[in-house]
């Protein structure tokens, strides 16, 4: 399997790398600077069926390019605080990958858990009242993605942090178009703020190991799989909440 993972010198791409050699693929990581990918990961990774290739994936030259022959790929690119530059990366990637003909078209988005929908209602978090507005953009890009013809996922994890130790979880928590989140029905007819408000107090139930979402990809690259056109949201076991400092609820 050749994957390649655009943003491969972010956070979550630097997991997504690792953990795509350990699932057994050949990985291509796009970054915009190779001197910034050596000095952040040095020589830690095996180098045989790693491959990094520096450009803008907000090229549609650069990007179809690099799309050549590639099974499956990742968009851990870009973020809402740059909304235009998130979208324009996310419109570039797809609009190359639908129209190749040696692109293997498996597509993985990144978005943010408010794109899920509040569970057992018709409407995701974005746009509600209380909502930071650069969160929008997750909207534009799920609006995107829909429009192709690819075999596409889009991942909404809440916070993500780093591992505090090298351990798997187990007994991950998983949902598919809406929030893993639990949401009682005298809870679900809330007046939106208060709603708002429940579903804050519940993120810490988000907040996870970049290296669990990244794992979760890479395991989920087969064709037409069970996650196939969907949102997919994750949430810790049971009872448990992590710790992140100024974690967002658009996230
Ligand atoms: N972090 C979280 O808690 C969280 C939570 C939910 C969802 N997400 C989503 O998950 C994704 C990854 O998050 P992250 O924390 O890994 O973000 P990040 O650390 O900000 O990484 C984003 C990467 O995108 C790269 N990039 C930006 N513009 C680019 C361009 N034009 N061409 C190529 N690469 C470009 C950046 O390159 P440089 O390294 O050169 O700057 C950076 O490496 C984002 O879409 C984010 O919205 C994150």
């Amino acid at each position: 399997m050749n994957v390649i993972i655009f943003g491969a010198n972010g956070n979550l791409g630097r997991c997504l790398v690792s953990e795509g050699i350990l699932a057994g693929c050949n990985v291509t990581g796009f970054v915009r600077n190779r001197g910034k990918w050596t000095e952040r990961t040095g020589a830690s990774l095996p180098t045989e069926r790693l491959t990094i290739m520096e450009g803008d994936a907000t090229n549609p030259q650069q990007v179809y390019d690099a799309l050549t022959d590639c099974d499956a790929a990742v968009i851990a690119a870009g973020n809402p605080k740059d909304a235009d530059r998130f979208a324009c990366i996310v419109d570039t990637i797809v609009t190359q990958a639908d129209r190749h003909p040696r692109f293997g078209g498996r597509l993985w988005m990144l978005s943010g858990a408010a794109l899920l929908d509040i569970p057992h209602t018709n409407r995701n978090m974005i746009g509600l009242p209380g909502m930071p507005p650069m969160y929008q953009v997750h909207q534009i890009n799920y609006d995107r993605i829909r429009q192709s013809k690819l075999d596409w996922s889009v991942l909404c994890p809440g916070p993500m942090v780093e591992n505090a130790d090298n351990a798997y979880m187990t007994n991950l928590r998983f949902s598919t178009e809406e929030s893993p989140l639990t949401v009682s029905e005298s809870e679900r007819s809330l007046p939106e703020p208060a709603l708002l408000g429940l579903l804050a107090q519940k993120t810490p139930e988000l907040i996870i190991p970049y290296k669990e979402a990244a794992r979760f990809i890479m395991n989920h690259l087969e064709h037409s799989g069970p996650f196939a056109g969907k949102r997919v949201g994750i949430a810790l076991p049971e009872g448990r909440v992590g710790e992140k400092a100024g974690w967002n609820l658009g996230q």
